[in-house]
């Protein structure tokens, strides 16, 4: 939505096609905050160094310095169209500490930040008028000659394919992770852009990078926000221990995600856990506190665990949270596709390298989502409407009845359970070059059976059970990518600990992976990482 404003005002005709509503995307559930050096002992600079060590210094610092400077105006602005920010004793806009952040520089609003946001990016766009087609499901890109000149979308409701020429488009589709059987993300999230990206020639990167979040409900893998640590929440095992006295002695519960991820994942694999999880305890911090800044966790934790943190300690995990790969892009959205546009979860600039700090996300979607407007607009002032490719609406309607007119076969939700599975199972937190392979193989005998994938509704309207089917053929894809990248980076950095290489090797590895479709196969290449003032080093929380 912010690309589409960005565009919007520079005279551009927008659309906005989703498979739900705008203010049901994912970003909705982003609880904890956006981050922003507005403090008055706070500096951008600071915000970029904190950035890069979080990264374990595969971001890219020339764009994680543009991110940070430019990072308080897009606050501003936000504040400006109306988003409802906490406040401190001083009325201006209320920060809190985040992990691997040297300052409490993260802006929110309670624990529902992303809600407040969305719906703050919503009104505008009504405002402008964009039309939105909503419960739209994107089947192909219309990509020839490598260049993208629209695309071909399913209207749920009826059922009918419409072609829609543009001479731009931004993918900003969120991540993938419903791959996984622990996730913190919301059922839409399929990776749908990433695969409908790499099928169309664009290039993914740093795929192997899962962020894995250290507090997710123990039933049902529920954000439980970085927040709550943030305001003072511990982190607890089976002996009542503050285990990450052990771990990152000088900032305990608040290093970085993948650092206290794996801590919490050691505790349980080496006994110390309770029923698979350890224990985050906010008891301490009283009715006052909770009710004004984390009233939605509180309330999470009753209704889907049965548990109230003002008085009992809340069964927590590490569960798949981000992807920090994504479509290969430059700081103005632009992929190796021209007309191809991608920002958000779904793109890749990289800012967030091997992994990303709590309050970067939301950061990263509304500095590079202005920026890939502003650059979409500029490419379509200069260029005239492309011809559409010929026949892509009947082939896209072909293969849409192949999977219709199957009369027997697999259904889509055992593929779609065995992969999150294996996935869960072998590419989680700690991994190594067997438990890589069983997965890519599984994933390639998926892949065979997905083939043979066949309905059992064959109406048109909301035909729910059809989408699930395109779902999970992204789904299968992105999870080739990700275990492809991860089989191939034969070091531990960041989110991707490699137990059989447990060190970061800056001589080696000071690389992004790159990867591209190469007929039926995912062809591997390499990028360097863009070095200007933080040399790597040693990183300790
Ligand atoms: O923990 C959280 O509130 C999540 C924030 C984020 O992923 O940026």
């Amino acid at each position: 939505m912010r690309a589409a404003i960005e565009a919007m005002r520079n005279g551009m005709n927008v659309a906005i096609v989703s498979k739900v509503h705008p203010v049901r995307s994912h970003s909705v559930s982003a609880q904890g905050g956006i981050n922003a050096a507005i403090g008055a002992n706070d500096s951008w600079e600071a915000h970029a160094f904190d950035t890069v060590k979080g990264s374990d210094y595969l971001g890219d610092q020339d764009a994680i310095d543009l991110m940070c400077k430019e990072a308080p105006e897009d606050i501003f602005e936000l504040e400006s169209m109306g988003c409802l920010f906490s406040r401190d004793d001083e009325g201006a806009i209320a920060q809190r500490p985040f992990g691997g952040a040297g300052f409490p520089r993260t802006c929110y609003a309670a624990d529902r930040t992303g809600h407040a946001i969305l719906h703050t990016l919503y009104e505008q766009l009504l405002k402008y008028g964009a039309p939105v087609y909503e419960e739209w499901f994107v089947v192909s890109l219309a990509v020839e000659d490598s260049i993208c000149r629209g695309l071909i979308a399913l209207d749920i409701h009826t059922g009918k394919l419409h072609r829609l020429r543009s001479k731009a488009i931004i993918l900003a589709t969120g991540g993938y992770g419903r791959i996984f059987k622990n996730s913190t993300n919301a059922l839409i999230n399929t990776g749908d852009g990433m695969g409908l990206a790499l099928s169309s020639g664009a290039e993914l990167m740093d795929m192997e990078f899962v962020q894995f979040h250290p507090t997710t409900l123990k039933s049902t893998g529920i954000l439980i926000s970085e927040g709550a640590r943030g305001e003072g929440g511990y982190l607890l095992n089976s002996k009542g221990e503050r285990f990450m006295k052990r771990y990152a002695p000088k900032t305990m519960e608040l290093a970085s995600r993948d650092v206290v991820s794996r801590a919490e994942q050691q505790e349980i694999e080496e006994g110390r856990g309770v029923d698979g999880c350890v224990f985050l305890d906010l008891r301490h911090l009283g009715q006052g506190l909770i009710s004004e800044r984390l009233p939605q966790i509180r309330q999470l934790a009753i209704d889907f665990e049965g548990i109230d943190p003002l008085k009992e300690l809340v069964p927590i995990k590490p569960g798949a949270h981000y992807s920090m790969g994504g479509i290969k892009t430059d700081v103005w959205g632009n992929t190796n596709i021209k007309g191809l546009y991608a920002a958000g979860e779904c793109a890749c600039v990289s800012v967030h390298g091997a992994n990303r700090l709590g309050g970067n996300s939301l950061l990263d979607a509304v500095v590079f989502g202005r920026r890939a407007g502003q650059s979409a607009s500029v490419y379509s002032k200069e260029n005239a409407l492309a011809g559409f490719p010929e026949n892509l609406l009947e082939s896209a309607a072909g293969d849409i009845a192949l999977i219709m007119n199957k009369t027997s076969g697999q259904r889509a939700a055992s593929v779609r359970d065995e992969l999150a599975s294996v996935m869960t199972m072998h590419v989680g937190v700690f991994r190594d070059k067997n438990r890589l392979e069983i997965a890519l193989a599984k994933i390639m005998e998926l892949k065979g059976r997905y083939k043979n994938i066949y309905l059992e509704d064959k109406g048109e309207i909301f035909n729910t059970e059809l989408t699930a089917v395109l779902e999970l053929g992204h789904l299968l894809s992105v999870a080739e990518c990700i275990v492809t990248a991860a089989v191939h980076r034969e070091e531990s950095r960041g989110a991707h600990y490699r137990l059989d290489f447990p060190a970061r090797d800056d001589k080696k590895w000071m690389k992004h992976t790159l990867l591209s479709k190469d007929g039926d196969s995912i062809k591997l290449g390499c990028k360097d990482v863009a070095v200007t003032k933080y040399m790597p080093m040693e990183r300790k929380y």
